[in-house]
């Protein structure tokens, strides 16, 4: 993003104290979403990225990486594979489980989705812990894919959530401490 093209991004991602629990503080992109520019804006900088990394096809996290991811593989002329949340899609699915702060979470691809060998672009909105991006791009590549990049629109850098995912290549169009 250009500088004064992030900034104008970054004021419509709203911060929301104590949703959607009490001391998180929630990245609500909603407004961003809502904009025409700010969203164009955001789809054209993950595009570049992708044509950067040589892609193949692009993944998204449920839910909001589809919003993002979509548009993208569109605009690439790519396709798109959703990584869903546990239980929402038709067997037979791959998945992969992670540990949440407290419990666990999975994410499941549906098999035959993505041909094996196919560079993948992973987008999703927020890289936070980490957590969900290492489990994507693991269940990538459990799925025979190959982990082309990983690309966020917001990383949480106090999080440290890039340490999870070395070895891969990771970008984000903006960053908080
Ligand atoms: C958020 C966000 C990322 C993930 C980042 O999703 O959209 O997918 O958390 O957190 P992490 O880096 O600590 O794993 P959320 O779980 O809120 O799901 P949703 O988009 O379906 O609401």
């Amino acid at each position: 993003l250009l500088p004064e093209r992030a900034t104008r991004v970054r004021d419509l991602i709203v911060d929301v104290p104590d949703f959607p629990s009490p001391g998180i503080l929630f990245k609500d992109i909603t407004p961003l979403l809502a904009d025409a520019e700010g969203l164009a804006d955001v789809v054209e900088a993950f595009t570049k990225l992708a044509l950067a990394d040589g892609v193949d096809v692009v993944a998204g996290m449920e839910a909001r990486g589809f919003l993002l991811g979509t548009p993208v593989a569109h605009a690439l002329g790519l396709g798109f594979l959703p990584l869903r949340k546990a239980g929402k899609l038709p067997p037979p699915t791959e998945s992969v489980s992670y540990d949440l702060e407290y419990g666990s979470a999975t994410i499941e691809l549906r098999s035959g989705t993505l041909t094996p060998g196919a560079r993948v672009l992973i987008i999703d909105d927020v890289l936070a812990t980490g957590g969900t991006a290492a489990a994507a791009a693991q269940l990538v590549e459990q799925c025979g894919g190959v982990v082309a990049g990983l690309a966020f629109l917001l990383e949480l850098e106090a999080l440290h959530g890039r340490d999870r995912l070395q070895g891969h290549n990771v970008d984000t169009l903006l960053r908080v401490g």
